[in-house]
């Protein structure tokens, strides 16, 4: 989603912006822009619609300047055209503007401004803050509400009372011609982190943009506002007190986030799932007393034990890790469980109990909807923790603890490396929490020397993915695909189907196979492709039940089965083995052929496979 880079120091600025931007391409945009302050006091803008290369394509060979600004859009308010890209201008063309969230009230604003006689040239929210800190910058006073401090020629407090007006999210990054070397920065709800270099200071949405620079950084609060010059940054808060910040350090070891020998991050990332795994379970096993330790949770068995029940909340491919996760927490702690979708609870007034434990699940640690299901419970009085990838994100920061899933740098917008981590994590608590319960040292210890092993049952299969190419064929053509399992193979049929919905934009439907009867059934004609999930995990019958139901129709069968299940693998037109599992350790292997599916199907059709249309790999609106 929308990115940010920022930059003031001794260097021509217009380079590093489009390596900035080019490292925040794996968000996914759909057009970008900069603007350079020249050493003739005026704002140089660029804007294209498409990628950040096209963009390159077009600047001149030199723009001089060394402060500078620029982003990446993912549309909201207004299409995808070069008007509605950032950075915006004021009328006077002095003050330039990127931002990353929603501006709410932008209706009754842009209204006044109008009458005011400001003439806008998009159809975004974003560039009512330009005009609006241009009001206050002008001293124009309080526009029909409240009275202003005297703004005129303080960017500072020009910001300040147009943030005053302001309702939504964001993260802004302005520039004004007449201050040079200055960046000013406000963040409200869309994460911006400052990088510290020597005689330079970066700013951006995203830490991974200021790893080649620097690691040491200062990251934002929601309220505050920055400014930045070549020597540093000065906080303060939205009434105007300077504010104290912390310097953190970021992580030396984040992963390899390039290619490599490697045609798509999505493949590469697939297979990094093995080493991921292991990461993640790294140091966190207890084999011999048959439990796990989460250390960042920092809950010992007396905590535990009391916990009258668990909430996992997530979005996207987090909230199906969150279905996975429920389940193993059920069948090992015997407390209720339940995976709800961060959008949905935040917003329906959840009842909240204080004893309860809540987690927050996500890759990015950014996604605005995850984040907004955090306030929402620690508004309520309860205990949320985060169960994250990206270390310092803002997830991770508001809830204080939690696991770090360690799945290393995900740069593929379609998510595979983090769901099983996810997973992996979530039963490592499963584990942990069920051996302050019923689980035997005996039943923990098998758990635990499979997760393990894992590692390797994961590497077995992706050496011999068996017949993918066959499933491709079923699915390329067709007008939908039908995804079924039962217990966690249902939250891996939602995941395949969304995964070949992303990647290769084929219109999928997944269903719990019990519940395939009540509607989906009515969808399959003859040589509907139906991807059933029946790993031999005791559910398995009746899955293949259901799956003769669909035969019985026509539909075209690609079966992910466990291997030696020859009778399963009979029923299929196209048989795919995974290798046995424990079977709450099923959903790591299932879910491998199903991501290469996606993967293959995507590459046949011709999809831009690591940055689908319209998606974006960090969703920092609501
Ligand atoms: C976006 C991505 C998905 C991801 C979801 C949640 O929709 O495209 O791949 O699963 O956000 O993201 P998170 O970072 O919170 O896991």
């Amino acid at each position: 989603m929308c990115g940010i880079i920022a930059y003031t120091g001794p260097r021509q600025a217009l380079n590093l912006l489009v390596d900035g931007l080019h490292r925040l391409e794996y968000r996914g945009y759909d057009s970008a822009g900069i603007a350079v302050q020249s050493p003739k006091g005026q704002l140089h803008v660029e804007k294209q619609v498409g990628r950040v290369t096209e963009l390159a394509r077009k600047l001149p060979a030199k723009v001089p300047g060394t402060c500078g600004i620029a982003h990446t859009r993912w549309a909201t308010h207004g299409g995808v055209t070069t008007e509605n890209c950032h950075p915006h201008l004021d009328a006077l063309e002095r003050i330039a503007v990127v931002h990353n969230g929603i501006i709410e009230n932008m209706g009754p604003l842009k209204a006044r401004l109008v009458a005011e006689g400001v003439r806008f040239r998009s159809e975004t929210d974003t560039e009512v803050i330009v005009h609006l800190i241009a009001h206050f910058y002008d001293g124009m006073g309080a526009l029909g509400d409240s009275v202003s401090p005297d703004a005129a020629g303080d960017p500072v407090v020009a910001l300040r009372s147009a943030l005053a007006r302001l309702r939504g999210t964001w993260g802004l990054a302005v520039i004004f011609a007449d201050h040079p070397g200055v960046v000013f920065a406000a963040r409200n709800g869309s994460p911006l982190v400052v990088g510290l270099g020597e005689g330079e200071t970066f700013l951006a949405s995203d830490p991974h943009a200021l790893t080649p620079h620097t690691r040491r950084v200062v990251f934002l609060h929601d309220g505050e506002l920055a400014r930045i010059d070549t020597s540093g940054v000065q906080t303060y808060r939205l009434d105007g007190a300077s504010k104290s910040h912390t310097v953190d350090t970021l992580e030396q070891e984040w992963g390899d986030s390039s290619l490599g020998e490697f045609p798509h991050y999505m493949l590469k990332e697939i297979h990094e799932q093995p080493e991921a795994l292991r990461q993640c379970l790294s140091g966190r096993l207890v084999v011999e007393e048959g439990t796990a330790r989460l250390g960042g949770l920092d809950l010992g068995p007396r905590e535990l034990v009391r916990l009258p029940h668990v909430t996992l909340l997530g979005c996207g491919t987090a909230f199906h890790a969150c279905l996975v996760g429920a389940g193993a927490i059920e069948q090992l702690a015997r407390i209720p469980a339940r995976a709800e979708i961060a959008s949905e609870h935040r917003l329906r007034n959840p009842v909240i109990d204080p004893e309860a434990l809540f987690f927050a699940v996500s890759q990015s640690g950014e996604t605005a909807d995850t984040l907004g299901a955090v306030k929402e419970v620690q508004v309520k009085g309860g205990q949320v923790m985060g169960v994250v990838n990206v270390v310092g994100s803002s997830i991770a920061r508001a809830c204080g603890r939690g696991v770090y899933i360690h799945s290393g740098p995900e740069m593929a917008v379609a998510s595979t490396k983090a769901f099983s981590n996810m997973v992996t994590a979530l039963l490592l608590f499963a584990l942990q929490l069920g051996r302050t319960r019923a689980l035997s040292p005996l039943q923990g210890r098998e758990l635990a020397v499979a997760l393990q092993d894992a590692p390797s049952l994961l590497r077995a299969y992706l050496a011999q993915p068996g017949p993918i190419e066959d499933a491709v064929r079923a699915v390329i053509g067709a007008k939908m695909v039908l995804f079924l399992g039962r217990g966690a193979s249902a939250a891996v049929a939602a995941e395949g189907a969304l995964k070949l919905m992303e990647v290769a934009y084929i219109p999928c439907v997944a269903y719990p196979s019990g519940e395939m009867k009540h509607g989906p059934i009515a969808l399959l004609e003859p040589g509907s492709p139906v991807v059933v999930i029946a790993p031999d995990d005791g559910l398995k019958d009746k899955t293949l039940s259901n799956l003769q139901e669909c035969r019985a129709r026509g539909a075209r069968i690609i079966l992910i089965y466990t291997e030696g299940d020859h009778e399963a693998a009979a029923l299929a037109d196209v048989a795919i083995a995974v290798p046995r599992s424990h079977p709450l350790l099923s959903p790591l292997v299932t879910v491998l052929p199903l991501q290469l599916l996606a993967y293959r199907a995507g590459l046949a059709l011709g999809r831009d496979i690591d940055r689908p249309r319209n998606l974006a790999k960090s969703v920092t609106v609501e």
